[in-house]
């Protein structure tokens, strides 16, 4: 299984356009230890010809345009992509589709939750709809057309997105999920939960039978919101385990075998300073910190 990261950091991207914390910042200015980065998006591949995307980020169209292997084909508008597939409902997650619109040759996959939830608040997913299929939490259904990787949804605690509040149906275990993907001629598994509240029972059994896995980087302190701007909430409260601290993902993820990354990370996150000593850390846990354009090949 050939995976390639399209997008590592979290809605926003770094730098963000109305952020100007030390990572924006020395992102803006070119600093080679802070480079920037793009909405959090993978692609597979079994052979490196057909691809699947995993999640659908506002920054698709440039994230394509630097992936050779995902362009069509000269002369031609084949596009070597099968499947979108959503783990949530969240903007940095879905805006990608409106830009991947002027074609359906490829198929979109959700759970229902996250399908209802987009399709029928916001007219603009609704050219979708006819590409659009749903399946439901620990059910197999086929990535690529050629039936080579298997996909299927887990639960990962999640939360309404604030935009979907008060219109979405009562937020259920189908409103924010893993997806792990198996090649079925190897065995190979990759896990991508880029968004959790926490590593619960489940989410760790499919972490512990990972290859590798992608896992919610989004902030390194539960508070470290709070700490450049009072009042805002906690890594818990917007649904996002932090890396370090009580109940924080680095211990659990150092205790599991296979290739380790975070993706997903805030562009607040001092991981993202190549040289910050909390990166130091996490790379003397195995820990990796994803970055775009990064190629696996598994
Ligand atoms: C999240 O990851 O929690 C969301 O993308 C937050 C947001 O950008 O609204
Ligand atoms: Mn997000
Ligand atoms: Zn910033």
């Amino acid at each position: 299984m050939k995976i390639r990261v399209l997008g590592s950091c979290a809605g926003g991207g770094l730098p963000q356009w109305n952020c100007g914390c030390e990572n924006c910042v020395r992102a803006r200015a070119g600093d080679p230890d802070v480079p920037a980065r793009t909405q959090p998006s993978i692609a597979v591949s079994a052979d490196g010809g057909r691809w699947s995307i995993l999640n659908a980020a506002p920054d698709i169209r440039t994230q394509l345009a630097a992936t050779a292997p995902l362009h069509p084909r000269p002369g031609t508008r084949d596009l070597p992509l099968d499947t979108v597939v959503l783990t949530n409902a969240e903007l940095d997650h879905t805006i990608g589709l409106l830009v991947l619109r002027e074609a359906l040759s490829y198929r979109v996959c959700s759970t229902e939750w996250v399908r209802r939830a987009l399709l029928d608040h916001n007219a603009c997913f609704r050219l979708l709809d006819g590409a659009w299929g749903a399946f439901g939490l620990d059910r197999p259904f086929p990535l690529d057309r050629d039936e080579r990787l298997e996909a299927r949804f887990f639960p990962a605690p999640g939360k309404t997105p604030g935009f979907l509040k008060e219109v979405a149906a009562p937020y259920s275990a189908e409103g924010n999920v893993g997806v792990r993907v198996t090649e079925l001629e190897t065995g190979k598994r990759l896990v991508f939960v880029p968004g959790t509240r926490e590593i619960d029972a489940g989410v760790r059994a499919e972490l512990e039978n990972a290859d590798c896995a992608f896992v919610d980087g989004t902030f390194h302190t539960a508070d470290e919101l709070q700490r450049q701007r009072p009042g805002a909430p906690d890594a818990f409260v917007m649904a996002h385990v932090p890396v370090t601290g009580p109940r924080g993902s680095l211990e659990t993820l150092a205790g599991t075998p296979g290739r380790r990354l975070y993706i997903h990370m805030n562009n607040t996150n001092p991981i993202l300073d190549a040289n910050a000593p909390e990166t130091h850390s996490v790379a003397k846990h195995g820990v990796e910190v994803a970055r775009d354009g990064m190629e696996i090949e598994l």
